[in-house]
Parts: structure tokens; sequence; C-alpha cells
């Protein structure tokens, strides 16, 4: 569904679709809850919850094996989710998208496999303003290769240098790795730019779509990446079900992830032969009813419209920012010229945990601490952050109640 970015949404009826939520609709500490902590998980809708529940009431068996129809009927639907995928991210052909549990583990899957042909000194580049779990897996592989991590410095705003960043890519980089958006700032990287600098040098291209996919619409084919990863409960799908997109010419030349049923052709003790894509990297029981859940949310994303959902989300970013803005002692961290979905900031003196316990006390649920980038937090100085981020079930009202906590939590802890 890769609506086009000259397409005019038409404003979202929040009040209808809050309907399709029904975990929004209670009670927090005596409130009403205000969930803005979707950078770390959105909430599902009612499609998703019925998509599974009907899986597993009428037509749960396993995937690729039975000959019976019940066996017939899981595997077209969890194949069809597939399909779903591979439209979402407008990738060439299903033979690229393999399901993972997460953008966590379709990383490794990369690192992993790709680490048996590194050697030292090649090089991975990424940006200073990675989730861990686009940092570790590469530090890891540095110790298994001797490879070495380069690292695109991020400015003042919170952007990737993108300069610098370019700098680092050689003719010595094997792959460079950079998040669409980032989970701390919110900032959107100019990932087209940084994938065409790394293809002109025969480097491998992968994109931490994590915090994107529910945000704006992504065209693997129009960004040129290698592999792009995202998770299905990052875009309102379920949690552990995640993507591996790969382009298929690269993912021909990498040797299997894990070893057991359904990645095999044929299996002697002789030898073994693997196979076809993408299941040679789909070993094992699947995650058959969140792959379903993870198609049904990618409809439902279709239905309400990705450029809808990203101006509300848009304007909800600049109402809160307007209002944050009078807030004594407020700190934002970065300040995004591309920014979607969140804002990220400390108010002085108050430990961002005491900031996240005041809100939730008035049933505004916010994420306080490092975000697994502690990279980020380093190169602003802080141990972590407020970080109150948006989907499209969220009102202004609940920014200004957010706000209003805020204000409380200034009045409580004021010197
Ligand atoms: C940018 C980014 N990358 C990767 C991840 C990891 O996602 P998961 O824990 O679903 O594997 C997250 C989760 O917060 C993220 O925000």
């Amino acid at each position: 569904m890769n609506a086009s970015p000259r397409a005019i949404p038409g404003p979202l009826d929040v009040g209808r679709l809050r309907q399709d939520f029904p975990i929004l609709d209670q009670q927090v500490n005596g409130a009403p809850l205000a969930y803005l902590d979707n950078a770390a998980s959105t909430q599902r809708p009612l499609a998703v919850l019925d998509a599974m529940d009907h899986y597993y009431r009428h037509d749960h068996a396993n995937v690729h094996r039975g000959v019976h129809t019940l066996s017939h009927r899981a595997t077209d639907r969890y194949e069809h989710a597939r399909e779903l995928v591979r439209g979402f991210l407008n990738a060439a052909s299903i033979r690229e998208v393999i399901f993972t549990r997460g953008t966590t583990e379709a990383i490794n899957l990369v690192a992993y496999t790709l680490g048996q042909r590194l050697k030292a000194g090649d090089e991975i580049v990424v940006s200073e303003l990675e989730h861990h779990s686009n940092i570790v897996p590469w530090q890891m592989l540095c110790e298994r290769t001797g490879a070495v991590l380069r690292v695109g410095p991020i400015t003042d705003r919170g952007e990737i240098d993108v300069e610098a960043m370019l700098a680092l890519i050689t003719p010595a980089t094997r792959l460079v790795g950079v998040a669409h958006v980032s989970n701390a700032l919110g900032t959107v990287n100019p990932v087209a730019e940084i994938i065409a600098a790394a293809r002109r040098h025969g480097a491998l291209t992968l994109v931490d779509g994590a915090q994107a996919a529910a945000h704006v619409p992504v065209d693997v084919r129009a960004l040129g990446c290698d592999f792009y990863a995202l998770s299905g409960h990052k875009l309102h799908g379920p949690t552990g079900i995640g993507v591996l997109y790969g382009r298929e010419s690269v993912l021909e030349t990498l040797p299997p992830f894990q070893g057991g049923g359904d990645m095999i052709a044929t299996v002697s003790f002789r030898g073994t032969t693997y196979n076809e894509l993408p299941y040679r990297f789909e070993a094992g029981t699947p995650a058959i009813a969140e792959a379903i859940g993870l198609g049904a949310a990618i409809e439902y994303l279709g239905r309400v419209g990705l450029p809808a959902i990203a101006a509300h989300e848009e304007a909800l970013v600049d109402h809160a920012l307007a209002r944050l803005r009078d807030l004594p002692g407020i700190r934002f961290l970065g300040n995004p010229r591309q920014r979607v979905g969140l804002v990220s900031f400390n108010i002085d003196g108050i430990h961002p945990h005491d900031v996240g316990t005041v809100l939730d006390q008035r049933g505004v649920a916010v994420r306080a601490g490092h975000h697994c980038a502690m990279p980020v937090m380093e190169r602003f100085g802080v141990p972590g952050s407020v970080r109150a981020s948006f989907a499209l079930y969220n009102t202004r009202d609940e920014v200004d109640r957010l706000v209003e906590a805020l204000q409380l939590a200034v009045r409580m802890f004021a010197p």
C-alpha cells in the first residue's frame, strides 16, 4: 500500500478510530488512559485481535507440512500475510520477505550470516543515533571477525551529519546500517542518500525501519536498500513477529541462519540441502497467528491511510512542541527538521523516571529512560529522557493532559 506522497490526506476521524482499540478505553490510576508510549509498542485494533482469534478458533495447524485441510488453510493464511508484507514494502517478490521475531532478530540474522564472509580490516558503518539492536549485533560481528565498526556522528539538532557519515564509507565498507527513523529523537534520516553512497562503494545497506513503518510509506525498491527490518508490534500488529526484507540476489549468497525443520530441501547424514527463499531463513514452526495478525495490521493501516496518519501525528507533534516550549526548565533532545511521531525532552532538576511516575499517576503513559539508545543519551550528556510518542488514535486533548501533568511535576519537584 505505497500511497503516493502527493495524495492529500483527509483528517482522521480519531473518535471513531479509537473504538477500534478497546484497550484505550480504561482508567489508569483514576484517570482516563492517555497512551503516549507508541514508539515502544503500539496498541492493536480489533481487526488484528479478530484475525488471530479466528485463526486459532478455526484454522490452526502447522504450516507447509500437512496434507490435511487445516494445514492448507493455515499455510494459505500465513503466506497471504507474506504477500501483504511484500505489497506494504513494495518488495519485488515474496522470496524477499522473511518472517522473524522482530527487528532485533532481523538485524541479527544479517549480522550472523554476513559474518561468515567478513575478515579483519573490513568495515561496518552505522550512525550515532541507532537503537542498540542496530549497534550490538555489529559489535559482536566485529569481535568475531576483526572487522571494524565506524560511527557516523550526529549534530546538536539530532540529525545525522551526512557529510561526516559519507566520508566514513570507503571501499573497505562491507555494510552500512542506518535507522529510517530514530526512536530516541524522531529524526527521519536521509536513508536514500546514504544508501546511494554505500552502493557506489559496493557496500551492502540495511535500514532499521522499526520506527518508520507505522508512520511513513516504505518502498524498498525506491530506497534501493539490500535489507529492511521492522517489528509487527510497532505498527499495530502482534509482538513476536517482524520482517526482514532482503534483496533476492543478496539473500541467495547468504548461508542459512538457523538449522532445523522447514529450512531444508533434503536431509541425510551424508549431507543436507537447503530450501528455497525465503524458507531457507525460517527454521522451525513460525509464529503463524502473529504473521496473520501482522497482515491484518497492514490491511488496517492501508484502510486508514498512512498519509492521513502521518499528517495527524505531525499536527500532534507540532501542538506538543508549541505547548511544551512554555514549560519551565524544559530541554528538548535535538530539534530535527524532519521528524515523525515523538518528542523527547528533560526537565531541569527532575529525573526522567520521576517525571514518568508523576505522569503515570495522571493516567499518562510515556517512556522514561535511555530508550535503548545509550549513545544518543551520551551525545546529549543526559542519562535518559522523557519520550512522548504518538499514534493514529492520540488526540490533542491527550497532549494537553501530558502538559498539565508535566506542570504538576514541575510544581512538585521545584526546589
Ligand atoms: C529504531 C529501533 N530499532 C530496533 C528496535 C528493536 O525492535 P524489537 O525490540 O521489536 O526487535 C526498536 C525498538 O524500540 C527501535 O525503536
